[in-house]
């Protein structure tokens, strides 16, 4: 039964390796008297061969799927292609149960669908219920595990071009991003909301530390459930100061191209994105870019309604059919740029060609969409008040955003990037809940 060599501690005549591990049972297989068992820990596995006494004494009921173990036992080099991970097997001489997991009807197998399918709502409700277990299955770990080197990617870009991480608070008396989305709490007997965006914090720190950037949790109270909203997800931002709008574009192409080079360079994270989507390439460059009026114009020519079932007019939404059904037919990225200010936040910079419009863009990839939005912040003092009273914001809570136009303003901007819609164009997930350890989105705030 014993195929391939065993391992020697040196080149010829050492001792034969011995090792230990402990890990959780991942699938077993009988056949003649020999028992494999493939052992997890963490994401990496180990094929061990129980045979003789071993194999007899410890029958399928002990070793269920997730029972703890551990085994010891010699090192074996299997040829490639004999189906052991990392072409390594162990050969068991002992092992003892940790912690068993039970058997029949409360079978992890049992218990835990293995599909995932996220398309009807039953079936991803019924997931996500079990979260806590389905989390242990191959495609789960594997996005946690790519979602943790894509974040990490982020911080050594930004590393690399020399822009330093803030932390700006959650709990905030500021809206960012309108007032319908935001979560409201008792803040010692004061109004105060989680935030929907750092954003303003960033610009605040420009004259102390120069372009920032941060990576902390964003909190939108979204009415709707959509496979691609959360209550909860983890947003990239950063600003940039001294800078013109096409610096700002550059910088998004360049970021984003460095984070998938990055990503793509970890070997693990590699081989996932090629098994779930065997399609993807880092994108094309330079991005295309599209101005919103032609957006507008490109969906009037095909025929695709506004959410009122009318043909797109200037100063429409482009709502998320629409967007989704323009980017997938197009089929590449786009940095579609300049809406008109009236369906943007309250802070976005007018273009200095059309006062219709603003200096902003919104970043599209087949297969979601808007993965980040951006654009120039107003600058001007006089300006901003304006913005405030058009939008009917009270500026007293805005002081301290107000007084960075009283201080040595300058043209800044900077952008948001959903990470979950991230991981979702390059894993080709059906919904950002897959890419969140706990999904929160309206009516879930469980497990
Ligand atoms: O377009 P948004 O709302 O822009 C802002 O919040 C800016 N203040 C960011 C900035 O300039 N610093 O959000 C930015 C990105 C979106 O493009 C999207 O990827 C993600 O954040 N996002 C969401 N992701 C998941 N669920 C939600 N409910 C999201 N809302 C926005
Ligand atoms: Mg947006």
């Amino acid at each position: 039964a014993k195929i391939g060599t065993l391992r020697k501690e040196g080149d010829d005549g050492g001792k034969a390796v011995r090792v230990k591990v402990q890990g959780r049972v991942q699938r077993v297989a009988k056949q003649k008297g020999i028992m494999f068992v493939w052992l997890r820990r963490g994401m990496s596995t180990m094929q061990c061969l129980l045979t003789g006494d071993l194999a007899k004494t410890y029958d399928a009921l002990v070793l269920v799927r997730e029972t703890s173990l551990e085994i010891v036992g010699e090192l074996w080099e299997t040829p490639a292609g004999a189906h052991a991970p990392l072409s390594r097997e162990l050969h068991a001489d002992y092992f003892r149960v940790i912690a068993a997991a039970p058997g029949g009807d409360d079978a992890f197998a049992t218990r835990v669908p293995s599909d995932f399918d996220h398309s009807t709502s039953q079936a991803s409700e019924a997931l996500l219920n079990l979260r806590h277990l389905t989390l242990r299955h191959e495609k789960p770990s594997a996005v946690m595990y790519v979602k943790s080197v894509v974040e990490r990617a982020f911080h050594n870009a930004y590393h690399e071009l020399g822009v330093t991480k803030v932390s700006p608070p959650a709990l905030v008396q500021t809206q960012v991003e309108g007032g319908s989305t935001l979560f409201g709490l008792d803040y010692y007997g004061q109004k105060a909301y989680l935030t929907q965006s750092s954003q303003l914090y960033l610009e605040t720190m420009l004259p102390s530390l120069g372009d920032v950037y941060c990576i902390e949790k964003s909190f939108r109270a979204e009415k709707s459930l959509t496979r691609r909203h959360l209550s909860e997800y983890t947003h990239v931002e950063a600003e940039l100061d001294y800078i013109s709008f096409d610096d700002l574009l550059a910088h998004l192409e360049d970021l984003i191209c460095r984070v998938v080079d990055l990503t793509l360079a970890d070997p693990v994270a590699a081989k996932a994105i090629k098994e779930y989507n065997p399609d993807f390439k880092p994108p094309a460059r330079p991005f295309m870019r599209m101005r919103y009026a032609d957006a507008i114009e490109w969906l009037r020519e095909r025929g695709i309604k506004n959410e009122e079932g009318n043909d797109h007019v200037f100063g429409d939404d482009i709502a998320e059919a629409a967007e989704r059904l323009m980017t997938d037919e197009i089929n590449q990225t786009i940095m579609l740029t300049h809406f008109p200010a009236h369906i943007k936040a309250f802070y976005m910079q007018r273009a200095a060609d059309d006062d219709r419009v603003t200096e902003s863009v919104d970043i599209l990839m087949p297969g979601v969409g808007e993965i980040v939005g951006g654009s120039m912040r107003i600058w001007d003092y006089d300006e901003l008040l304006a913005a405030y009273k058009r939008e009917g914001l009270d500026p007293a809570p805005y002081y301290w955003y107000t007084d960075q136009r009283k201080y040595g303003g300058s043209p800044h901007g900077g952008f948001g990037l959903g990470l979950e819609r991230f991981l979702a164009w390059m894993m080709k997930l059906w919904t950002v809940r897959e890419a969140c350890l706990y999904p929160r989105y309206m009516g879930r705030c469980t497990p």
